[in-house]
């Protein structure tokens, strides 16, 4: 086995930045001093740890929108500036450069692994690609029209219960064994979900194929039909992947994180993320900005009258793809994606009315002061969806393609908040606007609702 060095990176070294200043809360006639603590890149966050117990209030930030939940080394976002990097590399440069596999490797433990790493990582991810006979049955057990990331969701814990030993995250040869383990059957449970939707026999992973194209074989070689995957889709593909890895505490991040407060184990957490990011305000939106589009397409619909509605309370329509609760300029991901779009429908030869469609309604949308006032711009998800669909990637897959590319990043904030030796279950409070205090009414005297 080629050792695995033990580099400072290897083991989360967070230093939280050293309180500089304070902030002074004036609350019932005391003034409060808070702590200020500063991040690496100049952030600032008001430290409330005590703010209870010293003044009896809480704080109160439906959806988090200015709550920190913790300090974090993993992912770096600038939502003013369109920043994006995974522990200091830029996006843009592990999109044009890396791969998925060491874009793993590097959120996880934090540094890019050296020739050696890299290589036992991929053994890893080859020696850890089946999965266990028994579990081909689950499968069948599904309704054939199950959505893949039930499937997925469910599949995962099922092959928890075959891991047997304990997590290690603080040693790196055995997580890197555990997170292989997890991140390749991964890929080979969404693969078996797409075949059993369609009613096609599963396939197995071909262990000389690296960890993109192995799906790709997985979900579309048939025993009647031989199929290679293209290396221009397989690249496209782990693009794809590197640019969905890690996103700081998204929804699903911090649903990972929630599990794994409990102390529950890695399986169990990450399955939960999964059920978070299938959401059409997450990771759902993929499938939704092209069920969105194709209706625009088909119905001939213009699309001054779908923006008119977009921004009619009333209608209750959504521009899915649009949006950010970080970013207030470009989602970097969003850039990168359109830029590859083109490139890969022409290496492809496909011409797809969507692509123009979304482009002629970004336009639209980035015109207009709706979406300008409220600072609304394409994510991640709003040209993903175009990729895949120019890969052959079926719709109700797109999400889990997501969930593929997410995993790496949810083992990298499980690990980072289960050696975390200050790390405490996740437990907000509420602010109580029920009744107050009343007795029990016996059942003769109730009275119905008038
Ligand atoms: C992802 O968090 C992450 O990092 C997520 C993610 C990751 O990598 O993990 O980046 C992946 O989930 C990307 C987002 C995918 N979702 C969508 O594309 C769905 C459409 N977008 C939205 O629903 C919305 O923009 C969110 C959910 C993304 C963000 O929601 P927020 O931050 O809670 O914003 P909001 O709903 O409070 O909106 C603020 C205003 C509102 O208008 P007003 O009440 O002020 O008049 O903007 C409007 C909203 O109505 N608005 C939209 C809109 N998004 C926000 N109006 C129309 N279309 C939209 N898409």
């Amino acid at each position: 086995m080629i050792p695995v060095t033990q580099r400072p990176g290897n083991v989360i070294e967070k230093k939280g930045a050293p309180m500089k200043e304070t902030a002074t809360l004036s609350y019932r006639g005391r003034n409060f001093e808070l702590p200020v603590h500063v991040g690496t890149e100049g952030e600032t966050s008001i430290d409330v740890t005590k703010l209870r117990s010293d003044t009896g209030a809480i704080t109160l930030d439906p959806g988090y929108g200015n709550t920190g939940s913790v300090e974090s080394a993993i992912t770096f976002i600038d939502g003013e500036q369109g920043i994006l990097r995974y522990r200091g590399y830029p996006i843009e440069q592990l999109a044009d450069r890396g791969s998925f596999v060491e874009t793993a490797w590097l959120l996880i433990f934090g540094e890019l692994p050296t020739e050696s790493e890299l290589r036992h990582f991929e053994d890893l991810l080859t020696e850890h690609e089946m999965i266990h006979e028994n579990l081909r049955h689950h499968f069948n057990g599904f309704p054939s029209d199950a959505h893949p990331m039930a499937i997925l969701s469910a599949m995962i814990n099922a092959v928890g219960c075959f891991q047997k030993g304990i997590v290690e995250p603080d040693k790196t040869e055995s997580f890197a064994k555990t997170a292989a383990r997890l991140m390749s059957k991964v890929r080979t449970i969404a693969a078996a979900s797409y075949k059993v939707s369609i009613g096609r026999p599963i396939t197995y992973p071909r262990p000389e194929l690296p960890y993109t194209a192995n799906l790709l074989h997985m979900m579309f070689s048939r025993p009647n039909k031989s199929y290679e995957p293209d290396p221009e889709i397989a690249a496209a593909l782990d693009m794809i992947f590197i640019l969905h890895a890690d996103h700081e505490q998204n929804c699903s991040t911090s649903t990972v994180r929630m599990v794994a407060s409990s102390q529950a184990n890695l399986w169990a957490s990450v399955a939960a993320g999964v059920c978070a990011l299938w959401g059409p305000l997450h990771g759902g939106a993929n499938q939704a900005v092209i069920e969105m589009l194709t209706h625009l397409h088909d119905s001939g619909e213009s699309l001054e009258s779908f923006v008119a509605k977009v921004k009619d309370k009333n209608a209750a329509e959504r521009l899915m793809g649009f949006g950010h609760r970080v970013y207030k300029s470009f989602d970097p991901r969003a850039k990168i994606i359109k830029g590859a779009c083109d490139r890969v429908l022409k290496k492809l030869g496909i011409h797809d009315p969507l692509l123009d469609m979304a482009m002629r309604l970004e336009e639209v949308a980035l015109r207009d002061s709706y979406f300008i006032e409220r600072k609304l711009y394409p994510n991640v998800d709003f040209y993903s969806g175009i990729i895949m669909r120019a890969i052959g990637i079926p719709l109700e897959m797109f999400t889990v393609m997501f969930a593929i590319g997410r995993i790496p990043g949810w083992m990298a904030n499980w690990r980072e908040t289960t050696i975390d030796p200050k790390a405490r279950i996740y437990r907000p409070r509420q602010l109580y606007v029920g009744p107050t205090q009343r007795d029990y009414v016996e059942l003769s005297q109730r009275r119905g609702r008038a």
